[in-house]
């Protein structure tokens, strides 16, 4: 299948989605996945927790190309969270060596693809397969002018918050930051998100309404979608759903809705 352009990637269309309705000038310009449902999936068939991982990866694969051909700036997706670590041993182990073993596998696609990977989270305490190609994925992907990829792996949204407040002491400490120079952009700045745009639209898969300790600081005013698909289940279709109602939603960041005057 030629999935090279906008056209081919999102030709036959289910009977569910209007691609017309779509308005490719307004796609969010960073959306964010809980990838959620992997277990839950496999249980469902009979297989193990960890064919369930191998799917979602295949998911993964879908929506990174997919975002690229729609011209999204920034794709992040949860993949391991701080809390992840009270999992058996076993499934924590699979995880970190799928991890390595698909992220070694698709560097291609982010070389053909232009992708620039960043890591969101402590990538220094992951076991050394991991860390090593995620190092070695950050180098080969570095100069990447396309759309950035930032994969949340040991990340927590307070683990975050309470090392940007560590960053932020020792430049007070060190005297070269103000206590009242500390801003909002200050804080923003020392989050693993630094430079990035805050989520517009975050996805959460398999109807979960939580959060689960993910960017809190950064999905302040982001628009949610929750869909009851398993994530290795969720595919190109299932994005455009999520984003046609994101297109349909009154962003009024506190203000009145721009429709309505203000
Ligand atoms: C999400 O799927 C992937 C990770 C958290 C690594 P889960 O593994 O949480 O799947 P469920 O929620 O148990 O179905
Ligand atoms: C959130 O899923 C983390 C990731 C998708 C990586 P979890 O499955 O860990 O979340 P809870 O435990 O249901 O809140
Ligand atoms: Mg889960």
């Amino acid at each position: 299948m030629d999935d090279s352009t906008f056209e081919t990637f999102f030709a036959n269309p289910p009977s569910t989605i209007d691609m017309s309705l779509l308005d490719r000038a307004r796609i969010p310009h960073h959306i964010s996945c809980i990838m959620d449902g992997n277990g839950r999936w496999a249980t469902s068939r009979g297989l193990s927790r960890g064919e369930g991982h191998k799917a979602g990866i295949v998911s993964l694969r879908e929506i990174i190309t997919a975002c690229v051909r729609l011209g999204v700036d920034v794709l992040s997706a949860y993949a391991f969270s701080t809390e992840n670590w009270s999992r058996p041993q076993a499934e924590v182990n699979l995880l970190m060596h799928l991890f390595a073993k698909t992220f070694i596998e698709e560097l291609p696609l982010l070389h053909r693809e232009n992708v620039r990977v960043v890591f969101l989270g402590d990538i220094e305490a992951l076991p050394d397969e991991t860390r090593r190609v995620f190092e070695y994925g950050l180098e080969q992907t570095r100069d990447h002018t396309g759309m950035v990829l930032a994969l949340a792996v040991n990340y927590g949204g307070r683990a975050e918050i309470t090392r940007a407040a560590r960053l932020i002491a020792q430049r007070v400490q060190a005297g070269t930051l103000d206590p009242e120079d500390i801003t909002q952009d200050v804080v923003a700045d020392h989050l693993y998100t630094a430079g990035l745009p805050d989520p517009e639209l975050v996805i959460r898969t398999s109807g979960e309404l939580r959060l689960s300790n993910y960017l809190l600081w950064q999905v302040a005013y982001a628009e949610f979608y929750v869909t009851d698909t398993y994530w290795p289940d969720f595919d190109r279709w299932g994005l455009v759903d999520a984003i046609l109602s994101f297109q349909h939603r009154d962003r009024r960041f506190g203000g009145l809705s721009a429709a309505k005057g203000r």
